[in-house]
């Protein structure tokens, strides 16, 4: 029997999906407007789960149905590559940005490091960063300062990861490191749109802006690598793995630059992102007192006034069920983007070789066809039995198939436990006046920070 793919192949006249007419050359692009998440959203829904769009010089087509998702993600994942050329600057030829045999490579070198026994080797290190970091806010609380608990999660995070992957300590530049890093994914997210903004040797002030991010972060990652080659410490950790490294082949091992690229990549893709997702769930349980008190009630259960442990994570259920529904309605990844190799039909439409695929985890998170009442936050939707009707690919917050998030696991172990030991000590209060709202770059950020007193 055919599957449905070949039939609609076979069977129906090659067509184009539907979509919002544009102008000449801009395409939709003036109608878009300032937000541009929302704008997918009406898309979708006006449309269905494939749309066409013309968004500038190229024809993209934009897919939110679970079905299409699953197709482009797992059934026919090798016709679909990255294509993120864009940010190879920064990311190089990185687990993120690779395609086929080198990602291939470079993945299963790379998993070990996150596997359940290793990763639970990284808890105390998470513990013990986030004991500091309240250790501090102690010093807060008596001055009843306001804090960007955003800026907070970032800080921690970062610490978190460099120790973590790479046994080294954060140091006096992490706030060039911080900046060096928004003006690296700003350059990112501008890029995918504009083909202006790849041109990066004009010396307009963006581009100098750019490379000096380079510069920074490149100075950073380099020194740690300088430092172990010359210290020879023998870390159980990702950084020696890269090191110890030798192609099957040739008994080659990795050269700096393969070295720094895969850091680089672990470092920004492995940070920002559980920050974010952390600070949307503070912001949202400031907004929801009845989820912050159930939140609460559990970890004082669970826990019994002690630091948690990994073995506590399975009873943190209501814990993670709200970092779940704060990844749904504002997934950190709210979008990303594949190029077809070989021409596919997906959903009886069309999509011929060299297609912009544009895939957004945010719109397929509040499709009403999915979910009920889709901007109501609600940690119930992941209970496993409510998490059981629906398709697997409804929910993407780390994608999905063989190029899924290699960090999941690590992430969700690290906001839980985050999560668990700030509650155990502090509740926030939301500073009034501060409104927050998506800022939707190559990451969703709150903005401009959620400013909360303790
Ligand atoms: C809440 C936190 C996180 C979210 C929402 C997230 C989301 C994602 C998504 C959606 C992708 C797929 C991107 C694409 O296909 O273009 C991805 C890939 C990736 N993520 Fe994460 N991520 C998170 C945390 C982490 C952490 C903690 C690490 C590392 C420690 C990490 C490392 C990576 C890497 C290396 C890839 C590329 C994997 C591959 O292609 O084989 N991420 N992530």
């Amino acid at each position: 029997m055919l599957n449905e793919t070949t039939q609609n192949a076979k069977n129906l006249p090659r067509r184009n999906p539907p979509g919002p007419s544009g102008y000449p050359i801009v395409g939709v692009a003036p109608r878009i407007g300032k937000d541009f998440p929302g704008f997918l959203l009406k898309m979708a829904v006006e449309y269905g789960g494939i749309t066409l769009l013309e968004l500038g010089p190229k024809r993209t087509y934009f897919v939110t149905q679970p079905e299409y998702l699953k197709q482009i993600l797992v059934d026919n994942n090798r016709n679909y590559v990255k294509g993120y050329d864009a940010v190879k600057p920064l990311f190089g030829d990185g687990l993120l940005t690779s395609d086929g045999d080198t990602w291939f490579r470079q993945r299963r070198l790379m998993q070990p490091a996150f596997h359940h026994q290793q990763l639970a080797s990284f808890a105390n290190t998470m513990i013990d960063f986030t004991a500091q970091m309240l250790d501090q806010w102690d010093i807060v609380k008596r001055n009843n300062q306001p804090i960007d608990v955003a800026a907070e999660m970032m800080g921690l995070t970062q610490k978190i990861i460099l120790k973590t992957m790479f046994s080294a300590d954060a140091n006096a530049n992490m706030a060039d490191i911080t900046l060096a890093f928004d003006i690296a994914l700003n350059h990112f997210n501008n890029a995918m749109f504009s083909p202006l903004s790849q041109i990066t040797w004009l010396p307009t002030a963006a581009n100098r802006r750019y490379h000096w991010a380079l510069r920074t972060l490149d100075e950073v990652v380099y020194a740690m690598i300088t430092d172990r080659r010359t210290t020879h410490r023998d870390e159980s950790d990702l950084l020696t793995m890269l090191m110890n490294a030798r192609d099957a082949d040739t008994g080659e091992g990795m050269s700096d630059k393969q070295i720094r690229d895969e850091m680089m990549t672990i470092f920004l893709a492995g940070h920002e992102t559980t920050a974010t997702t952390l600070s949307w769930a503070w912001h949202l349980l400031s907004q929801h007192p009845e989820a912050a008190d159930k939140l609460k009630a559990e970890v004082a259960t669970v826990l019994d006034g002690r630091a948690p442990t990994v073995k506590d994570l399975p009873n943190l259920t209501y814990t993670r069920m709200i970092i779940e529904e704060a990844m749904r309605l504002y997934p950190p990844a709210w979008m990303f983007a594949r190029v077809s190799v070989n021409p596919d039909v997906i959903g009886g439409f069309d999509v011929p070789a060299g297609s912009l695929i544009m895939l957004s985890p945010y719109v397929t998170h509040h499709l009403p066809s999915i979910w009920n009442d889709p901007e109501k936050f609600d940690p119930g939707r992941f209970t496993p039995e409510q998490a059981g009707t629906r398709h697997k690919y409804a929910y993407l917050p780390f994608s999905g198939g063989p190029r899924i998030c290699i960090g999941n696991s690590f992430a969700m172990m690290e906001a839980q436990l985050i999560m668990a030991m700030i509650v155990q000590k502090y509740q926030f209060h939301t500073v009034p006046g501060r409104e927050v709202t998506p800022l939707a770059r190559a990451t969703m950020r709150p903005f401009p920070g959620v400013w909360m007193t303790l």
